[in-house]
């Protein structure tokens, strides 16, 4: 077995053998030991684009989540191939709809509703989720540009259907000036609508998901920086509660966190709500900024870092041997309709 800088030394080597046939997008929430062999880096909306934009590359081994690289598939030629370097590497949120329950849910919505809903979906979701909006005349959305693409589905339609992330649909729906009693809560577990008074006011329905990583910055963290440091910024993904944005001073994306750190003033003191290994790095790079996690045990997404270096290495020297391990390939049926859906928001974003 190779040692660590053995491994580095191993994909350096394959990657200047392989050229421009070999492009490694990285995301940002990606281990250091990872993210130091990104061709690209990005939030969700720049690596989507990215792979949108790549035609020269014959091999995209992407260092992110199954539905990125499902995105990848999608958007790029045939003749390019996707690899995930470690199948387990999926997303407890794109994990909390499935097909089987939304086909449940739109027809009991279609007869409450009628023909005045568009589906819109995260991202973060399967390929079919993508398939079934972009059949609907419904477009993805990312944490970047979830405002646009809100506010442009509620020019199309009176109503949206969100999925699946409740809570970037929900603070994304508020700051747009729609009210919290405006929003109904679609329970898959039960199949029922989960909301109180008219149906008629309502005009976004969140599918009841959540990311297992955000829902750990909570309001008590946040009470406790405020008294504890009352000079602090916080700085929040929209991943995480309706509750929790409102009480922070800022919320975005990962691209947007980033930003906002890297043009804050040195000696500025910043409480990051995202995952452990963004906030580890932004830590390491801003020496002169305290910087510290809202939840002061870190929150790793787990999935995220199942990609590491001895799997990138695996898929690496896999493919420098003529195997392709863990090649992602969305069926046609599914990316015919959900390209459509990526393609809306590309064409907005
Ligand atoms: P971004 O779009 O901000 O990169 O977020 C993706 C993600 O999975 C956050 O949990
Ligand atoms: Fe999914 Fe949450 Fe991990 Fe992002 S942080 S990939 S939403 S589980």
């Amino acid at each position: 077995t190779l040692n660590a800088v053995e491994m580095e030394e191993r994909v350096r080597k394959i990657k200047e053998k392989m050229g421009e046939k070999l492009f490694i997008p990285g995301h940002h929430y990606q281990k250091d030991e990872v993210i130091q062999f990104a061709d690209a880096t990005g939030d969700s909306l720049q690596l989507a684009q990215v792979a949108a934009k790549n035609k020269q590359a014959e091999y995209i081994v992407f260092c992110g989540v199954h539905f990125m690289a499902e995105t990848a598939d999608i958007l790029t030629g045939n003749h390019q191939k996707v690899i995930l370097p470690d199948m387990r590497a999926g997303c407890s949120m794109a994990d909390m709809a499935d097909m089987a329950q939304v086909e449940r849910a739109w027809p009991i919505l279609q007869e409450l509703f009628g023909d005045t809903i568009l589906p819109l979906t995260y991202v973060n979701s399967t390929a079919a989720i993508k398939a079934f909006v972009g059949r609907n005349g419904g477009a993805t959305v990312t944490s970047s540009n979830a405002e646009k693409m809100v506010a442009w589905a509620l020019g199309q339609k009176e109503r949206i259907f969100f999925l699946p992330d409740q809570h970037l649909g929900r603070n994304t729906a508020y700051k747009l000036g729609i009210a919290l009693n405006e929003m109904a809560v679609w329970n898959p577990l039960t199949d029922s609508l989960e909301y109180e008074g008219d149906i008629k006011r309502i005009k976004v329905i969140l599918w009841k998901g959540h990311c297992s990583v955000h829902e750990n910055f909570q309001v008590k963290h946040i009470d406790y920086i405020r008294k504890t440091k009352p000079d602090m910024n916080i700085i929040v993904h929209p991943e995480c509660s309706w509750e929790v944005v409102q009480k922070s001073d800022y919320a975005g994306s990962t691209k947007y966190i980033i930003e906002m750190i890297e043009k804050a003033p040195s000696g500025s003191k910043w409480a990051i709500g995202t995952e452990m290994n963004l906030v580890n790095r932004l830590i390491q790079q801003h020496p002169d900024k305290e910087i510290i996690s809202l939840n002061p045990y870190m929150c790793p997404c787990l999935t995220m870092n199942r990609i590491d270096l001895p799997h990138l290495l695996w898929a690496l020297e896999s493919l420098e041997q003529g195997n392709i391990i863990n090649p992602i390939t969305v069926p046609v049926s599914i990316a015919e309709d959900a390209v459509q859906a990526l393609k809306r928001m590309l064409a907005l974003a």
